[in-house]
């Protein structure tokens, strides 16, 4: 396994999560030419941002350039993508790396709308694996798959509604207000005198991506490509807070046809697992979705970690005057929202036996 763009904020967590993991074994880093040649620990001298130290087996690989794609040929079989570049750049690099032969699990948004690549939620779009075939006929790979994890934030509000979805509740229009950690932008991210005592109320192109990945996750395979849902409208106001790690989303749904009591939403709500669950992948959450009743409650601080740092907690349910109900989704943005989630995913495909 090899984790490219390893030294950044989702790379060290990629390493973190990765270093106890029953099934996989990092081999294989890399990372800019300004860290390549370098052992790991010293890539990451006065960076590194982990709540626990390095973990010993990584301090001396030597970090490889993620833009030399034969560097990893016969090292690793599965390449975790978290590199910061220009979009056009990482779409290349990631297509260069699935010819190689490698499995391809990526955190950026390059290939997010690409036809014939996946963007899991591993509990809510796993049947969007069935692309795979497609996409290596069409590429002509056999080892070689690319998937990709939606934005961040979406798992936190996108989740509630699939579980809704999946119990014969159409959720046709959302407003979504999120409050997203500064963890979101990488390291250093914003300055600290912008962020202390401060809001700012805009983060590049995240409005569009909250709006418009929902649709292909809800989407289908049609023709050998993905058709995206256009049933369900979202509105969303994306906003940077000082909070270090875990994007909160406040939520007003709007239902198409029936409309579940509040107490019904909760009992689905509780009892949501999907294949993930029944697969007893070693990263799925136990309870995908975790109900707060406490009136204060999802909190970044208290409910980010919650079972993994892989659950989304939901609360304060409530009627809205607007739409139909009201409710606050909350979850970690570096793990369950990147690193974890791409593992996840990960397991799935390898479950499925796409990756061997
Ligand atoms: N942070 C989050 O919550 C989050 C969540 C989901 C998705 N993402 C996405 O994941 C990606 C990484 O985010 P991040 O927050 O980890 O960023 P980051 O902390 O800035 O780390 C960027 C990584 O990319 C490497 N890199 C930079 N320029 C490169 C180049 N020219 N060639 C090869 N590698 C290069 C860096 O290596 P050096 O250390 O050598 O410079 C570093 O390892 C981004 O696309 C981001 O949008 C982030």
């Amino acid at each position: 396994m090899g984790v490219i763009g390893a030294t950044g904020m989702v790379g060290q967590n990629y390493l973190r999560l990765l270093s106890n993991h029953p099934w996989y074994e990092v081999t294989y880093l890399a990372a800019s030419p300004r860290s390549a040649g370098k052992k790991f620990s010293e890539a990451v001298a006065g960076r590194w941002l982990m709540p626990t130290p390095v973990p010993e087996q990584y301090k001396d690989l030597v970090v490889g350039d993620a833009g030399n794609v034969k560097e990893a040929a016969g090292k690793c079989s599965i390449i975790f993508s978290a590199v910061s570049m220009e979009k056009e750049k990482i779409k290349e690099l990631e297509l260069a790396y699935a010819e190689e032969g490698f499995a391809v699990i990526s955190n950026n948004s390059a290939h997010r709308h690409t036809q014939d690549v996946p963007m899991l939620i591993p509990e809510v779009n796993y049947d969007h694996t069935n692309i795979i075939p497609i996409q290596r006929k069409h590429y002509g790979w056999s080892t070689g798959l690319l998937a990709v994890k939606p934005n961040c934030s979406v798992q936190s509000y996108v989740t509630p509604v699939h579980a809704l979805r999946e119990a014969g509740y159409f959720v046709d229009k959302m407003i979504v207000t999120t409050l997203q950690a500064v963890s979101g932008a990488g390291y250093p991210g914003s300055s600290s005198y912008d962020m202390l005592d401060n809001i700012i109320p805009y983060i590049g192109g995240e409005e569009e991506k909250s709006e418009i990945e929902p649709r292909k996750i809800f989407g289908k395979i049609e023709d050998g490509r993905f058709v995206y849902d256009d049933s369900i409208k979202i509105s969303a106001h994306c906003n940077r807070v000082p909070v270090i790690d875990g994007h909160t989303a406040c939520v007003s749904i709007h239902f198409k046809d029936k409309k579940p009591e509040m107490n019904e939403i909760i009992q689905i709500w509780k009892e949501f697992k999907s294949l993930p669950q029944r697969l007893e992948l070693p990263s799925a959450p136990e309870h995908p979705i975790i109900v707060r009743h406490e009136v204060d409650r999802p909190q970044p601080r208290r409910d980010r970690d919650m079972d993994k740092a892989m659950a989304v907690s939901v609360g304060r349910l409530r009627e809205c005057n607007v739409f139909d109900y009201r409710f606050v989704g909350l979850s970690h943005n570096t793990v369950r929202g990147a690193a974890g989630g791409a593992i996840l995913m990960a397991e799935l495909l390898t479950a499925e036996e796409y990756i061997k």
